[in-house]
């Protein structure tokens, strides 16, 4: 699960705050989507969700580590499939190559990837590449899996294999929090987010927030969505 209670954040010298005392929960195997229009503090959450910006005040717990799906992937060109999943878990987690490769089998598998263990990324559809992504930080055992953004890089035909995938992933059991601009993905969320000037303003399921939005951020955001 996540829990963000209060989380405050002002950047040096920025004239107001990018998270403004943002709070939320998340129970264990959720997916929450974040909507937001840019700069409204949405990679900055993340960002301190992760550890790598440390909040001026509140607190988040995870109960582990979060692993982040890079909106570009970020793959390894010159290894496999296989070899993305197992270098972090035999450098950093420190299991035998022949763990490593026993739970990357697994969740390139259930990803649908059981058949392109030996492909380079190169060979790979945008589709396929995200799955191998999701694989890889999946290895590693998080608490939580975020996303940034996970369809920007894609074609917009793509769009639905990613909710197909997230909707996989839900199945293992991860929870999971996305950011997206995509109306459509966060549909198939439990619960929608929406952040702007560092505040989250409107949060429910989808068919409260996205069909009966309450606030004016959203009802811009959706607007543009539509146009
Ligand atoms: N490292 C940083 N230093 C200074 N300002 C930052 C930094 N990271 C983000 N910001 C500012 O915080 C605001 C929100 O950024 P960000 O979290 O990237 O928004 P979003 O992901 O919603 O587009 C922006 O105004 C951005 O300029
Ligand atoms: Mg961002």
């Amino acid at each position: 699960m996540i829990r963000v209670e209060d989380v405050r954040k002002r950047f040096p010298g920025a004239a107001s705050a990018t998270l403004d005392g943002v709070s939320f929960t998340l129970e264990k195997g959720g997916l929450a989507a974040i909507l937001g229009p840019s700069g409204s503090g949405k990679s900055t959450l993340l960002r301190c969700i992760m550890g790598l910006e440390r909040p001026d005040a509140g607190s988040i717990h995870l109960g582990g580590q979060a692993g982040l799906v890079f909106q570009s992937f970020e793959l390894f060109p010159h290894l496999t499939v296989l070899d993305n999943c197992t270098l972090a878990q035999r450098l950093v987690a420190g299991r035998s190559r022949t763990e490593a490769e026993a739970r990357a089998r697994q969740l390139l598998e259930e990803l649908g990837l059981g058949h392109r263990l030996q492909a380079w990324p190169e060979m790979l559809s945008g589709g396929q590449r995200q799955r191998v992504a999701i694989a890889r930080a999946l290895a590693m055992d998080p608490a939580v899996l975020l996303y940034d953004e996970p369809t920007s890089a894609l074609d917009p035909s793509l769009r639905r294999e990613v909710v197909e995938t997230l909707r996989r992933v839900r199945s293992l059991g991860m929870t999971q929090l996305v950011v997206t601009h995509d109306v459509q993905l966060a549909r198939a969320a439990e619960t929608v987010l929406v952040l702007d000037h560092g505040h989250l303003v409107e949060q429910g399921p989808p068919a409260q927030v996205l069909d009966a939005p309450r606030h004016e951020a959203t009802r811009r955001l959706l607007a543009q969505a539509n146009d």
